[in-house]
């Protein structure tokens, strides 16, 4: 007789459910496919010669290190080379205060392990990155959705009538939504986090992929200059950071910064999770950081994104035009596309038929809303391939619109 696993398992996997995203990514590998669904870096920006040299480097003069187990807060030179980052850019931090982790989405599980319990109030944008959302479901919250616009959370649709455990802000190029969020909301963030004592998680995998506009200072620093030397008392800021965008992504290197007492809690978590990060990568992080690999880098991955992020504006506007609505990255890897009266998982099948591929937007969202939204990356398609994927879809979207919508719409 077969075994039931079903009576064997945690009451808490009931909220787990696969991502949408990584079964779609088995579809879109196929060569033949024009993916739009994921959210890698091309292949080409990947620094592989660096890469090599390292391994090289590190093998033939510290392989007994960096082959053996180490510490479960990472590797300290790197600790250090990513505290000093954040130092140049006033937050007075020290390598006590980075716990390296196997990518961000490592320090999610984390914080949700860590903070957040059963009907804890989470409060979120909508829509929202579904990583969080699979890493936190587990823990049993309650999500709270909060709109955004342009200028990205509309800060001031927070309920604060009920306290709330975490505020979760993708500050620049929001995946799914490419939008970041102004200055102002960030500083009005950290002054309602104070005043209402609720802790913010920062995740900013995407700030150095910025194609336009202007940099503007992280969560964290703008608390830190609020601060100043009472950060690491005072702090409720944890941010979130990885190198999977800058450098490799199969590296699985990412970092959490926070005051050295919620620091110490997600030690203590990682060391039942994984003990510590692959030593080896950390060093191979640690070598590119210091050697000037990732930061020579930036150039090229940022003239390479900014031609498909245009070529993808200029192929929305000639292929979809009226008949959707559409964000505009100032960096990052996403662009949402909305199209009123569409069901876009409908859409996707009919789509997948002509080897074209995106994620609908209702994973975005805890409650499945979002359908009449798309996520779609540019980043891993040439110029050509991205006009010829909207192209494929706006023929589509002539087909399948209905009258009323395109009324609608138009
Ligand atoms: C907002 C956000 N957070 C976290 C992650 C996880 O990245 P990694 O675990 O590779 O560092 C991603 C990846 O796409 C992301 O977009």
């Amino acid at each position: 007789m077969p075994t039931d696993w079903t009576t064997h398992f945690a009451s808490r996997t009931r909220y787990i459910k696969a991502s949408v995203i990584r079964e779609l990514l088995k579809i879109a590998a196929r060569p033949e496919v024009i993916s739009f669904a994921g959210g890698l870096p091309a292949t080409e920006t990947l620094p592989v010669d660096a890469i090599t040299d390292a391994c090289n480097k590190i093998l033939s003069t510290c392989a007994d290190r960096a082959l053996q187990y180490g510490p479960t807060e990472g590797h300290y030179p790197l600790r250090e080379a990513i505290a000093e980052t954040y130092r140049k850019r006033g937050v007075p931090c020290t390598a006590e205060n980075v716990l390296v982790t196997t990518g961000s989405q490592q320090g999610l599980d984390f914080v949700g392990r860590a903070l957040i319990d059963h009907d804890d109030r989470i409060v979120i944008e909508e829509p929202t990155y579904i990583g969080a959302i699979q890493a936190w479901r587990p823990c049993g919250p309650q999500f709270v959705g909060v709109p955004m616009d342009h200028d990205g959370m509309i800060i001031d649709r927070i309920d604060l009538s009920q306290p709330f455990k975490l505020l979760y802000l993708l500050p620049n190029f929001q995946n799914p939504s490419g939008v970041s969020l102004s200055e102002p909301r960030r500083r009005q963030a950290v002054a309602l986090a104070h005043r209402h004592k609720f802790v913010i998680v920062e995740d900013d995998p995407y700030r150095a992929l910025r194609y336009s506009g202007v940099d503007v200072p992280a969560i964290l620093e703008i608390e830190a200059a609020m601060l100043g030397k009472d950060w690491n008392a005072q702090g409720r800021v944890v941010h979130l950071g990885t190198f999977s965008k800058v450098m490799a992504p199969g590296l699985r290197v990412g970092w959490m910064i926070a005051p050295t007492e919620a620091l110490r809690m997600f030690v203590l978590t990682k060391q039942g999770a994984d003990l510590h990060s692959s030593t080896l990568t950390q060093y191979i992080a640690n070598e590119l950081l210091r050697n000037g690999t990732v930061e020579n880098n930036y150039p090229r991955l940022v003239s390479i994104y900014r031609e498909r992020r245009d070529a993808m504006m200029e192929a929305l506007g000639a292929h979809v035009g009226a008949r959707g609505t559409w964000s505009y990255p100032e960096g990052g890897l996403f662009i949402l596309l909305t199209l009123p009266g569409v069901n876009t998982q409908d859409l996707l099948a009919r789509a997948l038929e002509r080897n074209v591929a995106f994620v609908p937007g209702d994973a975005f969202y805890p409650d499945g809303r979002g359908l009449e939204s798309m996520r779609l990356n540019f980043s891993c398609m040439p110029p050509d391939k991205i006009h010829e994927g909207i192209r494929r879809l706006g023929e589509l979207l002539g087909e399948t619109l209905p009258a009323d919508a395109a009324m609608a719409a138009g």
